[in-house]
């Protein structure tokens, strides 16, 4: 847990506030962001990397809420995007669009456009169909492209099935065999600059050795390229350092970043990193209040007011999120599995938790700054929360909660 997050008096505070206080104002479920834990990890690497050229790229996708988008920015961020609507994200979050890199596999036309408007820093190129494309649209605009080519390193990063990204198998980036060919192929193309190469191999990472691996096997095809006279501004070697939900023990940001740093001791590229997770995951938690207790035959159930909807990450990776009660002592302890009211029975947020709780009580569900919020959903035609962002002891509502009429305000009934 943040240590943004406290019990006083057996009462859980973010940063000094109330979280009863929070949800009584705000209702729930409601995110709510520590500013310091945001701050704090930013400084981490900032600290971790001075002295070294460098730019820490946000993964936006993370979170990407204006709020924590303009903090970033604010602290001189650039952004890692995956898609249009991200870089609008950005730009409304006055975040500076010469420090944004593209990544992803399917950038369609469209996006490549905004994003040479733009002057974006670099397109991490993902295939080979990709740069023929970028090539025409750059030319049909009269612009240059920036490109790295994201190789596929083929390390594996022992993590979920789902986020590892890295290995021979995966859809992302280009076959580490084929890097040199292809970017032999982009040198030639006159709408294409190439000025580095990236990787990243998958998330919630908690060893510093496939990072260490995976780095090795870049600057082993960057010489190569440098022996071609195709000499790179930048490395970029990605996101997916982990944090601690549960037991996990990853390594803290000084240490990713030394080891990364004698990975590439004598080089002098450029630095980009594009951490997501461990930057807001546990600068966020999602309080929720019980609604009712259900007694089964086996098993006890809290039903309680958020659900998959609103926090996917139990559903799809069957992951573990640290529940506390916001209010300890009192009522007697239980064992619980924690339900949302969703009609599905993945829809869970733990299993088998001891809670001291009753109807009414609030639970904050830990570890929810990172692929909360960015992942949820309407089903069930559930609006999403609201989210607040506390402050020096303030607190500021950086979205509302949505409205049903929202949810439904581009449908329409056929007339006859
Ligand atoms: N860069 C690229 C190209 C990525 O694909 C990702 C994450 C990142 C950076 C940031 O990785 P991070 O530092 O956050 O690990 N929804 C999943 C995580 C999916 C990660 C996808 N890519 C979850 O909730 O665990």
């Amino acid at each position: 847990m943040s240590e943004h997050f406290h019990y006083q008096d057996n009462r859980l505070y973010a940063e000094g506030v109330s979280l009863e206080d929070i949800a009584s104002r705000f209702g729930t479920p409601c995110y709510v962001y520590s500013r310091a834990a945001l701050t704090e990890g930013f400084y981490q690497f900032s600290d971790a990397l001075k002295g070294r050229d460098h730019l820490v790229c946000y993964a936006v996708k993370a979170n990407s809420n204006l709020a924590v988008l303009n903090l970033f920015a604010r602290l001189g961020a650039g952004f890692d995007i995956v898609s249009g609507g991200e870089l609008q994200r950005v730009i409304a979050a006055g975040g500076d669009t010469r420090k944004v890199v593209f990544s992803g596999v399917g950038k369609t036309e469209f996006e490549m456009r905004m994003a040479l408007e733009e002057d974006i820093l670099c397109f991490n190129v993902e295939s080979a169909s990709e740069l023929d494309r970028l090539n025409e649209v750059a030319g049909s605009m009269g612009k240059k492209a920036a490109i790295s080519l994201r190789v596929n390193p083929d390390v594996d990063a022992k993590t979920h099935p789902y986020i590892s990204t890295g290995l021979k198998q995966n859809k992302f980036g280009v076959a580490y065999s084929e890097t040199l060919d292809l970017y032999r192929k982009a040198n030639a193309m006159p709408h294409l600059k190439i000025t580095g190469m990236d990787c990243h191999i998958g998330s919630q990472i908690t060893e510093t050795g496939p990072f260490f691996a995976a780095a090795e096997k870049v600057l082993l095809l960057i010489d190569e390229l440098a022996k071609e006279g195709i000499v790179l501004e930048h490395l970029d070697l990605g996101g997916g350092l982990g944090i601690r939900y549960h037991d996990e023990a990853p390594p803290a940001i000084p240490e990713y970043v030394a080891t990364l740093l004698s990975a590439l001791k004598g080089r002098t590229q450029k630095l980009i990193l594009e951490p997501g997770r461990v930057l807001v995951g546990n600068a966020g938690l999602l309080l929720t209040t019980v609604e009712y207790i259900k007694r089964g035959e086996e098993k006890n159930f809290a039903i309680v007011d958020a659900a998959m909807n609103d926090l996917m990450r139990p559903a799809l990776y069957d992951s573990y999120h640290e529940i506390l009660p916001v209010k300890r002592g009192g009522s007697a302890a239980g064992t619980y599995e924690v339900v949302g009211p969703i009609c599905e029975t993945g829809d869970f947020l733990g299993h088998a938790r001891v809670l001291p709780i009753e109807p009414q009580s609030r639970l904050a569900i830990m570890s929810a700054g990172a692929y909360g919020m960015s992942m949820s959903s309407n089903y069930n035609t559930r609006p999403r929360p609201a989210e607040v962002m506390v402050d020096r002891g303030g607190v500021h509502l950086v979205r509302e909660r949505e409205t049903v009429l929202q949810l439904y305000a581009g449908e329409r009934v056929i007339a006859d």
